[in-house]
């Protein structure tokens, strides 16, 4: 098996939004049909463990999150699509790469400084309050993640280039004492995909419950689009499309000509509610295949489960042997 062009992984808690469709699934299932380029996805369930602590909302994610992949089209025999807990040379890996990780780098990791932060703000004696050793070795996971299949290119949002870059130092650090094994990590962002906001005007995200789940049945996604906030102008009075959350996921799911004449009504006034059916209309068009596809998939977990299965067989033909070659640099073998 060959190294990942491209790697990114899912954690697997919660019930995947258009925010994540816009940001996450839709550019990586573009990239995943590359030729020649090999892309690496997995669902981070023991990222997931880091801030979830409710087995059964995992296990309702982790599904939830494979069928939503397969419904838009990943294709799971050109791509690897495994689960992170089925690669136990992930955690072989994360062992090893601790040992040379200096404690220093995980004290500036922004997950942790931002707990630290919290309970200062909530003003704890104790300011390592509710802080796991799980979160405070997050980064060292993601490295192992990462470097267990020298993977290439990582496409990410803002907030997890310090990961990378931290996967980065990593592999240098292993590559200066052991000889050089690791290929250093990129993190690539694309600047161009947008954040959506949710329903509340804060950006979308399920830690907000504010989001539009992808594949809500139809009538549910009319309620939740007729909740999107907007302001008091009144029907006939021109609008700022540039302001407008409505007009923001519209064009993140519209036909570039739909666009242009959707900028044209703002201009010349379009009333709120005429707004959120065109926005209901056209998501439901954009979703109702593959809704159809991921409400089958979800009744199949036992189809999804053998996907996942032959993606880890995958990816373990790369990290079965390569972990028995870092093993070796720093000797660890079986002595005969
Ligand atoms: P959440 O904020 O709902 O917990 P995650 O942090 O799990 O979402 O994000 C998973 C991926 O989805 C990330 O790569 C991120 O880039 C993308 N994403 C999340 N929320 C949005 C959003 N509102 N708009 C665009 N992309 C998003
Ligand atoms: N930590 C990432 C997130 O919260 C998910 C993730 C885990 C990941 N391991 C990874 C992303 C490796 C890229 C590469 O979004």
């Amino acid at each position: 098996m060959k190294n990942a062009d491209l790697l990114t992984g899912i954690t697997t808690t919660g019930t995947p939004h258009l925010g994540n469709y816009v940001g996450a699934i839709r550019p990586a299932i573009k990239s995943s049909k590359k030729k020649d380029k090999l892309s690496y996805y997995f669902l981070a369930d023991y990222h997931a463990i880091i801030k979830c602590q409710k087995p059964e909302r995992i296990i309702k994610s982790t599904l939830e999150v494979a069928a939503t992949w397969i419904a838009l089209g990943l294709d799971t025999d050109k791509s690897i699509f495994y689960r992170q807990t089925d690669i136990p040379e992930i955690l072989e890996l994360t062992w090893i790469l601790s040992c040379i990780t200096s404690k220093g780098l995980m004290n500036r990791a922004h997950a942790y400084k931002a707990s630290l932060t919290q309970n200062r703000i909530d003003k704890r004696k104790d300011l390592e309050k509710n802080i796991t050793m799980g979160l405070f070795n997050y980064p060292i996971l993601m490295a192992a993640d990462i470097l267990m299949f020298n993977a290439d290119k990582i496409p990410v949002g803002k907030d997890q280039i310090q990961h990378i870059e931290m996967a980065r130092d990593i592999a240098v650090k292993f590559n200066n004492t052991y000889g050089k094994y690791f290929i250093l990590p990129e993190a690539v962002v694309d600047e161009k995909i947008p954040i959506l906001s949710g329903v509340d005007g804060r950006k979308m995200s399920k830690s907000y419950d504010n989001t539009i789940p992808l594949f809500e049945s139809e009538k549910h996604l009319r309620k939740l689009i007729m909740k999107i906030k907007t302001n008091s102008l009144s029907p006939e009075e021109p609008k700022d499309y540039s302001t407008s959350i409505l007009f923001a996921i519209y064009q993140a799911f519209a036909e570039s000509n739909e666009i242009k004449e959707m900028k044209e009504r703002y201009k010349k006034g379009i009333a709120w509610g005429v707004m959120k059916q065109e926005l209901f209309e056209l998501l439901n068009e954009v979703l109702k295949q593959p809704r159809q596809e991921y409400n089958k998939l979800i009744k199949s977990p036992d189809y999804i489960e053998d996907i996942l299965k032959k993606g880890a067989q995958r990816a373990r033909e790369y990290s079965v042997p390569f972990l028995g070659k870092i093993k070796k640099s720093i000797g660890i073998q079986i002595i005969r």
